[in-house]
């Protein structure tokens, strides 16, 4: 599960759950789908705003979508070639621009159900897509080879577990690592970019000052452990592999993810903004929140303590959300998104 990007930094790898079966991360990505869609005209007008078509590209433009995963939210590719096309028939006063070209490229961990992305893909003339697999937190691209590129809902998934803080999400660790992967992050891109290109993140992040636990993630979360522990303590596995379990991420505040962004001095940052996270049709349920955790873990988790093992842990989860009402989520439901579009400096 290990690699070696080109800048020989080590990332560790957890792929969505594959296929387009129940447990899919395709199929159960409706909360991640339902943000994409509630920020799109926001990113559309953005990109219409900022982006040169005279200077930056002839006829093809390169767009390149990092943690691209699997399923139905390419549809945010969709909506920036879009936005494309609107500026280049402004600027160009056309009304079709039929001479223009996409290379979309998708990319995600070399681990990442491809097969599944390119057979789901929506057919398009004059899009060509292809598969960049490798850790984001290095080069993927020849220097100066993108236009725009765009990441949704991947940057709070750090490059590894860090320091000895297991079990401990949103540590100190895991903020340093954040701050680290960031820079990473924003310098292979930085090098990737054209002059004038733009950089669109679609990301989770927390409101200042609201303490983890009071999230609906860290509230879910300690269910999600509890149940872990139930069944180590019943014998099927040790505590000590329970324990051992650990994802990582970091959720940052919205305000150390600006600070982020404007530590890299190579981009002029165009939008940032805090926004509500929303919820597909506007609520949350039991089942919405399972489906979710399903699609994100199960495919790894199975990997760690077993098929057999996932099913019971599901199922005791399903139970255990279920005895809170509600209510308790809504009141947690304060996790935020931040939506960011960055403008690649001149060199
Ligand atoms: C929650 S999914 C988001 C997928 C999609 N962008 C969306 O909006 O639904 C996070 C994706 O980021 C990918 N990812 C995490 N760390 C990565 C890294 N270092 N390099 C490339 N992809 C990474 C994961 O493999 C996963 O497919």
């Amino acid at each position: 599960m290990e690699e070696r990007d080109p800048k020989s930094i080590r990332t560790q790898s957890f792929p969505m759950s594959g296929g387009d079966g129940t447990h899919s991360y395709a199929r159960n990505s409706s909360v991640q789908r339902g943000g994409i869609f509630n920020t799109m005209e926001r990113i559309r007008d953005a990109v219409v705003a900022t982006l040169d078509t005279r200077k930056h590209f002839k006829k093809v433009v390169r767009i390149a979508d990092f943690g691209c995963s699997i399923g139905p939210n390419t549809d945010s590719v969709k909506n920036i070639l879009d936005a494309v096309k609107i500026k280049y028939q402004q600027e160009n006063n056309m009304n079709n621009p039929e001479d223009l070209e996409f290379h979309v490229f998708f990319n995600d961990q070399p681990d990442n159900d491809f097969n599944t992305l390119f057979k789901t893909l929506p057919k398009n003339e004059n899009c060509f897509a292809a598969g960049v697999p490798g850790s984001f937190y290095g080069r993927v691209f020849p220097r100066n080879s993108l236009h725009i590129r765009h990441t949704s809902y991947t940057l709070h998934w750090l490059s590894r577990v860090p320091g000895e803080n297991i079990g401990e999400p949103n540590s100190e660790a895991h903020k340093e690592q954040f701050k680290k992967d960031m820079e990473n992050f924003l310098e292979a891109r930085s090098e990737e970019l054209v002059p004038g290109g733009l950089m669109i993140v679609l990301g989770l992040c927390f409101s200042d000052g609201v303490p983890y636990a009071q999230t609906l993630k860290g509230f879910v979360k300690e269910i999600f452990l509890g149940c872990l522990i139930d069944i180590a303590e019943s014998g099927v596995i040790s505590e000590e592999k329970a324990r051992s379990f650990e994802i990582p991420k970091y959720f940052p505040y919205f305000r150390e993810m600006k600070e982020a962004i404007e530590r890299n001095r190579s981009f002029s940052v165009e939008m940032i903004e805090e926004i509500e996270k929303p919820f597909e049709d506007g609520s949350i349920s039991h089942d919405l929140i399972v489906s979710m955790y399903r699609g994100l873990y199960h495919g790894f988790m199975a990997e760690h303590f077993g098929q057999g093992l996932v099913d019971e842990l599901f199922d005791r989860f399903s139970k255990k959300l279920t005895e809170f009402p509600l209510d308790d989520f809504v009141k947690t439901t304060n996790d935020r998104e931040c939506v960011i579009v960055l403008k690649r400096n001149a060199l």
